[in-house]
């Protein structure tokens, strides 16, 4: 039988997780489930761990759900290794959002100040998790979806040179779900691919005869439909002209981009009247885990799609049984490039369409981008290359010039206040700073 190991167990996410494995046991034959956590995290995981349970105990199954705060005893011989961890907590991300706000930045938690504070923060533990698992269980994959999911990713392939990971969001997978309905198709008549950066990506989608059906998509997208946009994001349509110009549907994250001026504005109106989103989060996970408390409840409950990582088990429990049963299925991930986008260096890890089998991803060649996505693509690869840097190095000269070539943070005297203050902020979880 299979062993999964999760790392941020406490996760109010992981009965999402459990239904992913329970719905694919016949081809995934799970016999424990290892979650971990840490100290701050304990009694989340102990009331996250006994729904799994009572969760497989409905099921025909017999799995087991281990809790533990020992890491190392939890990768022992693992087959796969998930990672869903928050440094920090929500409290972290709250100091993300409010202190570029503050200035009138965008802190959100993948993009802008914040989403490179929380880099950061994640980079050096996920490395510890690489460098446990060389030791532990180095036939193991690892399954990503800790934030910033691309960056991550890239990490784990660049600096702790382990090749057998995915990178996980559940933009894609929520894209995939609603357009064939707004085209009035069944989602196996549709052909996707998708490249780009996590949060940073775009699509162009055929029929099954191979007719591009771009443009009909974009037609939809102004009729009011249901776009398929997490929870989190504000849905304004984005502008027409450029849609119709590069025949490509951007990601809800590229509203910050296409449309800085009203997209920030909107946030920074949210900040001040409903909160923050990890304060909102907040409350959901308040309620959540007040649920999960219950005794009787045993299988996912619908709050939890207000969250916006909901459907994200289709892409991680789909990775992984895909790897484990080399079934070559389709799905967007956080892979090295290896050419599938030639506007980006081969050995970078870029968010594209791959089959994935036993031997992971083979990615689907995109092609190369119109000149103003391409301009804006090199962009935040270099933004991401020099952050990551920074948070292995701890080199503040490294870390200012991403703030200041990333176009969601406006350069300057300001900026550099928005980092300092970012750093104090956040000293007990930067320790190579
Ligand atoms: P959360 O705040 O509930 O944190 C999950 C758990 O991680 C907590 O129980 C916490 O105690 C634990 N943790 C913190 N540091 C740890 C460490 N060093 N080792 C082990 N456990 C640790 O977070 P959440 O809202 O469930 O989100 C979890 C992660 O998943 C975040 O990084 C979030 O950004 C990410 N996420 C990704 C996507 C995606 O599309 N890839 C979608 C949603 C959330
Ligand atoms: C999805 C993304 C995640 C993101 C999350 C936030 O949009 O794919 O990567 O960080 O939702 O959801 P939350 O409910 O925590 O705001
Ligand atoms: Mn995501």
């Amino acid at each position: 039988g299979v062993k999964i190991a999760t790392i941020g167990g406490g996760s109010s996410y992981t009965p999402e997780l459990m239904e992913g494995f329970i719905k694919r046991y016949e081809e995934l034959p799970i016999r424990e489930i290892w979650l971990v956590d840490i100290e701050a995290g304990k009694e989340k995981l102990e009331i996250v761990g006994n729904m799994a349970q009572r969760m497989w105990d409905a099921s025909p199954y017999e799995v087991k759900i281990h809790m533990t705060l020992d890491r190392e005893e939890a990768l022992k011989d693992a087959d796969f290794v998930t990672t869903q961890f928050r440094v920090g907590l929500l409290e972290a991300r709250i100091k993300d959002e409010r202190i570029p706000a503050y200035y009138g930045m965008l802190g959100q938690e993948t993009n802008g100040a914040g989403g490179m504070f929380k880099a950061f923060r994640t980079v050096p533990i996920i490395l510890e998790i690489v460098e446990d698992m060389k030791r532990l269980c180095p036939d193991a994959w690892l399954i990503n979806f800790a934030n910033p999911s691309g960056m991550v990713t890239e990490a784990v392939v660049r600096y702790g040179k382990w090749d057998k990971v995915i990178g996980l969001c559940n933009v894609p997978v929520m894209a995939q779900m609603v357009e064939p309905e707004m085209l009035g198709k069944q989602p196996d008549e549709l052909i996707y691919k998708f490249a780009g950066l996590n949060h940073f990506h775009w699509h162009k989608v055929t029929d099954a005869k191979g007719k591009d059906v771009t443009q009909e998509l974009i037609n939809k997208m102004y009729e009011g439909d249901e776009t398929g946009m997490p929870k989190n994001i504000h849905d304004i349509p984005f502008p027409r002209e450029i849609l119709e110009q590069m025949q490509m549907i951007p990601c809800g994250y590229h509203h910050y981009y296409y449309q800085e001026e009203e997209t920030l504005a909107h946030a920074l109106e949210e900040y001040e009247t409903i909160g923050t989103r990890a304060q909102q989060v907040k409350q959901t996970e308040t309620e959540l885990f007040e649920l999960y408390k219950d005794p009787n409840l045993d299988y996912k409950p619908e709050q939890l799609s207000q969250r916006g990582g909901a459907y994200y088990s289709d892409a991680a429990c789909e990775s992984i049984a895909s790897i484990y049963a080399n079934k070559n299925t389709q799905l967007v991930v956080s892979t090295k490039n290896d050419g599938a986008v030639p506007d980006l260096p081969a050995d970078c890890v870029v968010e594209v369409s791959a089959y994935i089998g036993g031997q992971g991803a083979r990615n689907v060649a995109f092609g190369e981008l119109p000149t103003a996505e391409r301009g804006w693509l090199q962009v935040m690869k270099a933004m991401e290359l020099l952050i990551i840097e920074a948070a292995v190095t701890g080199d503040y000269n490294t870390a200012l010039q991403a703030f200041t070539i990333n176009p969601m943070v406006r350069s300057g005297k300001t900026a550099q206040r928005i980092m300092d203050e970012l750093f104090i902020a956040h000293k007990e979880h930067l320790p190579n700073f």
